[in-house]
């Protein structure tokens, strides 16, 4: 009995510390923006993970100037005050690694349940070159009620993952064509290899695609069984899927999407030697401006010709429904081009540009599928082979 009730006295206390608060001001932070927290950080996400998860704490009003650290199974990142990415280049190496490359600013690999809440705000000082959240082999990750701002890379980088939900984030990183200040290679969410995937509610404004959505590489598990709504973007590269897609990309829907001073809206991107099978995607209800181009979808993404190899890596798009689009100002209305060995297959419904510059890039070639021709206006791509 006695024995029974040690027991049942231990489990409960192990219930109770999983899930504990802890400060990082407790861990001796200064959270003044100006000293290196980054050995508070690491303690009290070292804490946490001693006692196999539970919230770490970043003050409202504080700012915590830190370098790279990880994340370990059941943490929330409870992130109230503001994380500043160091922008020394010795802070984006872990303690007893050796890198060839940059550690990004917050990094979990091999975990399960992972949260990055708060209301406040990660910022990247946009100085050196590491993603700012990346997550490896990682399931239930939730990242909702945060700012993402100024990312040197990547802001949120997926790499096989499943069970996904984003909502209520706020992206903000410089535009790539800025003169004053570009920013590269920031994508808002990249993901590959991920599955079950929900992304709403959010702003994207960034220097490279909104949502990069592709396999990594052909031996790569495809991505899918993904929904992106209810976003607002700003400048960007596009909702973009590809241009690595030789694992495969399918079952996607875009919806419910407003984009003002993209380069790309709509966009599907591969090419001879990273090709493979994209299926089952949609964009509906996308509702464009000032675009450079409105709808994209191209085998060409490298203008360098390769010659065909084998099937495996000839891209492959079939079933991309786009419908209940609109897009004014945009420079290209349509940049659609398969190759001849392998034709887009694509229905159109209920599109509309207007103000475009040029309704077509050149070439316009190798795509087949539906379009009303009293619902696209001005009217279907003229090169387009209708079954
Ligand atoms: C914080 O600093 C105090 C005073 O230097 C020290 O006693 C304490 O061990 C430190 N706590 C942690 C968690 O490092
Ligand atoms: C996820 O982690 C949080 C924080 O430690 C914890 O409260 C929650 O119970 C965990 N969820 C699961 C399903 O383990
Ligand atoms: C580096 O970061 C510090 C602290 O945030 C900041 O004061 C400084 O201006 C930054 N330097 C550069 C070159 O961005
Ligand atoms: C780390 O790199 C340094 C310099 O390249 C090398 O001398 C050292 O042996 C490496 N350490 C480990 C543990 O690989
Ligand atoms: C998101 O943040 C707001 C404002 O801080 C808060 O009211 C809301 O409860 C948060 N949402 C969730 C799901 O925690
Ligand atoms: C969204 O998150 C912000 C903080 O980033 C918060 O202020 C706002 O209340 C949240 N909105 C909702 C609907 O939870
Ligand atoms: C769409 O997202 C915005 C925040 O960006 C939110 O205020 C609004 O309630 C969302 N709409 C729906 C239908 O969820
Ligand atoms: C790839 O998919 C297989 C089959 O569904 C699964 O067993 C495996 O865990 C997946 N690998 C990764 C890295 O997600
Ligand atoms: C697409 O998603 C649906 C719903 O999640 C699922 O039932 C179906 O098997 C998926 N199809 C493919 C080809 O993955
Ligand atoms: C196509 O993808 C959607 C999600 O985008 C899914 O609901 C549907 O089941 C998929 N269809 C098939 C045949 O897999
Ligand atoms: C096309 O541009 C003109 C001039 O800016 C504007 O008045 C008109 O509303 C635009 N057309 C549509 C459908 O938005
Ligand atoms: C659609 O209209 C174009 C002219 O705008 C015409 O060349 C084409 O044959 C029409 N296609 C169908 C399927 O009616």
């Amino acid at each position: 009995m006695n024995r029974l009730l040690s027991l049942l006295a231990g489990l409960s206390s192990l219930t109770l510390i999983l899930g504990q608060d802890y400060r990082v001001l407790d861990f001796n932070a200064t959270g003044n923006g100006i000293a290196d927290d980054t050995n508070a950080v690491r303690a009290a996400l070292a804490a946490a993970a001693a006692t196999n998860g539970g919230r770490v704490i970043f003050d409202y009003s504080r700012i915590f100037l830190t370098g790279c650290f990880q994340v370990k199974k059941n943490v929330i990142l409870d992130v109230r005050g503001m994380i500043k990415g160091s922008n020394l280049s010795d802070h984006y190496v872990f303690p007893g690694k050796n890198s060839s490359t940059w550690e990004p600013l917050i990094f979990g690999s091999n975990m399960k349940n992972i949260t990055i809440t708060g209301g406040g705000i990660i910022e990247g000082q946009g100085s050196i070159w590491p993603k700012l959240v990346y997550l490896y082999n990682t399931q239930d990750i939730t990242v909702y009620n945060i700012t993402l701002r100024n990312s040197p890379m990547y802001n949120l980088a997926f790499e096989h993952v499943s069970n996904v939900h984003v909502y209520n984030v706020t992206i903000l990183n410089p535009d790539s064509f800025s003169t004053s200040n570009p920013s590269h290679n920031t994508d808002g969410v990249n993901m590959y290899g991920a599955s079950n995937v929900l992304i709403e509610n959010s702003y994207i404004s960034t220097g490279d695609d909104a949502i990069a959505l592709y396999s990594g590489g052909c031996s790569y598990n495809a991505s899918e069984n993904v929904i992106v709504r209810n976003l607002t973007v700003g400048a960007s590269h596009g909702l973009s899927i590809g241009s690595i897609t030789c694992g495969g990309v399918r079952n996607v829907t875009f919806q419910d999407i407003t984009i003002d001073g993209s380069w790309i809206g709509v966009r599907i991107k591969s090419q001879r030697g990273r090709g493979g099978l994209v299926q089952n995607i949609t964009y509906s209800n996308i509702k464009m401006n000032n675009m450079n181009y409105c709808i994209q979808l191209t085998m060409n993404y490298s203008s360098t010709y390769i010659p065909p190899t084998s099937y495996n890596v000839t891209p492959h798009f079939q079933d991309i429904n786009v419908h209940d689009v609109t897009c004014n100002k945009g420079y290209y209305g349509w940049h659609l081009e398969g190759l001849d060995d392998s034709e887009i297959n694509a229905n159109f419904w209920n599109i509309q540009l207007t103000n475009y510059t040029n309704l077509y890039r050149n070439p316009c070639v190798h795509i087949y599928g539906t379009c009303d021709n009293s619902t696209v206006l001005p009217n279907c791509p003229s090169c387009m082979r209708i079954v």
